[in-house]
């Protein structure tokens, strides 16, 4: 594979690909009245879900978003209007532009639909989404505008990396990831676990790849509780276990992971924590309220919580490192040791609702 190094910051160019999603996101506010009702004075989430009879986790951040783009003010979680809001987008304002907004708005895209999900009409989430060779070469050209590199320039000077033989890329598409690894360690082996579709394409679509022989594609469906193999000294997991949101599903999966690995060896996990800063921090509130608004818990797992969670399941965690807010969906990358041997546990299937914007 080759890995070009990247020269200037895609997340200024995604920033501004979320930004345009911004009109719907307003006009769907307007509409189930969340700026008419906070003109009547301060509210929390919960009060305001309520008097809207809207849904809760979808409406938290869906309030994070106008936050974050100064629409509301924040105090102890209670939201308030900003002079701006209440002049332009209350019915009640004799110059309100609520008509201007609207004419912004696409019938197209993640958003389209905000307002019926805000209304209870959340899709159930299709875990498919990836399931298309044009979904799937998608996210891995994604992946090359700078998270691959940081990845790897990360992992690739580890101790525990450069000894290993034998990796799991977990839920890991097509396997972009692992190739990026070989061609780091001459000597490694990558076992790539994905949903069966996600496999047949990858399949066909990586044989000409340099390391193919090097990697094998095994198709499992986490929610089937399938086995994903054994003896691994280094397990890698990157944008998947947002959806372990609740403490006993993430050690459960955790403890399982174990399992599957030797002693001493390395896992490393790259996934988004829920903080940045400026622009960036607007894009993660769109990309939470997306998520909600799909059907899917939450796009963040708090550092914090993974890290009790590892230790949990008998790992240490030992190295990390910091999201380089110069790429698009900055992951924290945590790397942690098995240090003691578990018991699995059966992985619950059904989700719990999530809360991670705080
Ligand atoms: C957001 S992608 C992450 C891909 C890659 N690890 C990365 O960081 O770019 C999530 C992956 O999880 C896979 N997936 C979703 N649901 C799954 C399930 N129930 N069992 C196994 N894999 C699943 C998808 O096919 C997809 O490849």
């Amino acid at each position: 594979m080759d890995i070009i190094t990247t020269k200037t910051a895609y997340s200024q160019v995604n920033n501004l690909l979320f930004k345009s999603y911004l009109p719907n996101i307003i006009y769907s506010a307007i509409e189930v009245g969340i700026f008419d009702q906070l003109a009547k004075g301060p509210k929390s989430c919960v009060q305001l879900a309520k008097l809207l009879n809207a849904e809760a986790n979808i409406t938290e951040s869906l309030l994070e978003v106008l936050h974050a783009i100064d629409y509301l003010k924040r105090k102890d979680y209670t939201y308030s209007l900003t002079d701006l809001a209440k002049e332009y987008l209350t019915q009640e304002s004799e110059v309100n532009q609520i008509t201007a907004v609207k004419q912004f708005t696409s019938t197209e895209g993640p958003f389209a639909n905000l307002t019926a999900a805000l209304k209870g009409k959340v899709p159930e989430f299709n875990q498919n989404a990836w399931s298309s060779e044009e979904a799937i070469r998608s996210i891995e050209q994604g992946s090359k505008a700078g998270a691959l590199q940081y990845v790897l320039s990360f992992v690739k000077d580890l101790p525990e990396f450069i000894k290993a033989r034998k990796m799991c890329d977990f839920a890991g598409n097509s396997g972009y990831y692992s190739y990026a690894f070989l061609s780091e360690n001459s000597n490694l082996q990558s076992h790539v676990y994905d949903l069966k579709e996600v496999c047949k394409i990858s399949k066909r679509i990586k044989k000409d790849e340099k390391g193919f022989n090097r990697v094998s594609y095994h198709s499992f469906d986490l929610n089937n509780n399938d086995e994903f193999g054994e003896a691994y000294d280094f397990f890698f997991s990157s944008h998947f276990l947002y959806k372990y949101d609740s403490s006993k599903k993430l050690v459960g999966l955790l403890k399982k992971i174990n399992k599957s690995m030797k002693m001493g060896a390395l896992f490393v996990s790259n996934h988004m924590t829920g903080k940045a800063s400026g622009e960036n921090y607007l894009t993660l509130c769109i990309v939470e309220l997306m998520t909600r608004a799909m059907g899917f818990p939450t796009h963040s797992v708090a550092e914090d919580f993974l890290k009790d969670a590892l230790t949990e399941a008998g790992f240490e965690c030992r190295y990390e490192n910091a999201p380089d807010e110069r790429i698009a969906y900055p992951g924290m990358i945590i790397a942690a040791i098995k240090v003691s041997e578990v018991e699995d546990e059966t992985v619950p299937s059904k989700d719990l609702s999530a809360s991670m914007l705080k």
